[in-house]
């Protein structure tokens, strides 16, 4: 007999328990308990298989498969008492199954592992989690497009190395950030199409010589097919770090318009008003509202990235098949999987909610000699003067209404004509912001025209 404190499921061999500290090292139930759903999910599956392929009879199966319903009723009841020495959400099941059906739960472990067990219950939550992060997305892009439509003609400064550049449109950005998510969005597609692969049966590392039946299973999970080598089903977790690093890239999106909108929606920029809603006050400063929930979205990315970096760390150089070191990859995408969705989430109620200042707009959109690149683009184009020297010449005018403290539609003809004889009147036709952004037609360029082009692009690509 073993000693009475030996675990009872892999206690045979041992005489004593485990040490305090090997449990609390050893034990995963702590966060695992998260996969509850997905692992009863997978094992009444894998029951059923047991069961067609006659491994188990059909009454120990219907045992089985009813019996782990009543558990999870008690876990999403809150009435199950998880333990630490059973060290993890598979054990605590099937001890509790034990005590429910008695005998036929100890049937259910053929032909499986923890290790294709574990492996299966986390593909299926991460899935989840890509479905999630699938219609966070969806709604977000949606919340932009919405902006882009109602401000597909409102002028603003395009910045490069944040300083005014050339006009653009407030739905020319808006839509920006629409590819940018949009391609996140195909990465979510991409990842989970790639990973729909179901490890259940690949057992502890080698297959087994039971007559499974690993098509059943993968069908029954929603998997596509099972995966093609037991070794690989395992020791795999290609799926998480995809998972990570499909968030990472978004959060580094998010992190991006997070940190447009602290700088837009300060005192000295005033491009946007955020809601109330997605706003907080301070507790000493009367006048103050703070655009925190932009700037909790722009550090999410830090501890998203974090658990990517750590997961890697944790896989590299990790031999073949299961290591226990791949139990630290829970916690890691957790974090991050909660993180993600909540930045998501927040960050389209702040564009649902936003106000963009037309007015605040247009002002900055004029200022900064923000249509040098018209005028020099129209020597080149009128006079068929050198793109150089057009640049030259402009550069002149712009020091000239700097010095005068005007902007360059302010300059006389007599002023331009100085510097260049050739230039006429038409030279003011392309001076203005309006002009200067309806002008750029080229094909993803700012015109209002372009802008709604691609709105209605995207429009049907997500189906109206
Ligand atoms: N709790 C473990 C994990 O999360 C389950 C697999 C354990 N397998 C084993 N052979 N000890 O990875």
């Amino acid at each position: 007999m073993t000693d009475q404190s030996s675990n009872q499921m892999w206690g045979g061999r041992f005489a004593a328990g485990p040490d305090a500290i090997m449990e609390a090292i050893n034990a995963s139930i702590g966060f695992d308990k998260r996969m509850a759903a997905q692992d009863i999910a997978g094992s009444r599956a894998h029951a059923a298989m047991l069961a067609a392929t006659g491994v188990i009879t059909d009454n120990d199966a219907e045992a089985i498969r009813e019996g782990l319903l009543t558990v999870l009723s008690e876990i999403e009841g809150g009435t199950f008492q998880f333990s630490t020495a059973l060290e993890d959400i598979h054990m605590n099941v099937e001890a509790r199954l034990k005590e429910i059906i008695g005998e036929p739960a100890g049937r259910l472990h053929t032909g499986r592992s923890r290790n294709d067990q574990v492996a299966t219950d986390f593909k299926l939550w991460v899935r989840d989690q890509l479905d999630a992060a699938e219609s966070g997305l969806l709604a977000l892009i949606r919340a932009l497009l919405s902006q882009a439509e109602a401000g597909a003609d409102w002028v603003m400064p395009g910045f490069t190395h944040l300083q005014t550049a050339q006009p653009v449109t407030w739905g020319h950005h808006m839509m920006a950030y629409v590819e940018m998510f949009g391609r996140d969005l195909s990465r979510v597609r991409d990842a989970r199409a790639r990973m729909n692969e179901s490890p259940l049966g690949a057992a502890a590392l080698a297959g087994t010589s039971f007559p499974i039946d690993r098509e059943m299973t993968a069908k029954a999970l929603g998997f596509d097919r099972p995966a093609a080598n037991s070794l690989d089903a395992v020791s795999d977790r290609d799926f998480a770090l995809e998972f990570l690093s499909c968030a990472s890239i978004s959060a580094v999106h998010l992190s991006r318009f997070a940190e447009e909108l602290v700088i837009w929606s300060s005192a000295q920029f005033r491009f946007v008003t955020l809601s109330d809603r997605f706003s907080t006050g301070s507790s000493i400063m009367p006048q103050k509202k703070n655009p925190d929930a932009a700037e909790l979205i722009r550090a999410k990315v830090g501890r998203i990235f974090g658990a990517n970096t750590a997961l890697m760390m944790v896989m590299k150089g990790l031999p073949l098949a299961y290591s226990k070191d791949m139990q630290e990859d829970k916690e890691q995408v957790f974090d991050a999987a909660d993180n993600w969705m909540l930045a998501l989430a927040a960050m389209e109620g702040m564009v649902k909610d936003m106000t963009g200042n037309r007015e605040s707009l247009a002002a900055a959109a004029g200022s900064g000699f923000s249509t040098a690149t018209d005028l020099a683009d129209w020597l080149v184009r009128v006079l068929k003067v050198p793109f150089r020297d057009a640049h030259h010449v402009t550069g002149t005018l712009v020091a000239m209404a700097e010095s005068r403290g005007c902007d360059l539609p302010d300059l006389s003809l007599a002023d331009m004509q100085g510097v260049h004889e050739g230039i006429t009147d038409d030279i003011f036709t392309v001076l203005g912001v309006e002009n200067s952004v309806n002008s750029r037609m080229s094909y993803g360029g700012t015109a209002p025209a372009q802008v709604r082009a691609q709105i209605a692009r995207w429009r049907e690509i997500l189906g109206g």
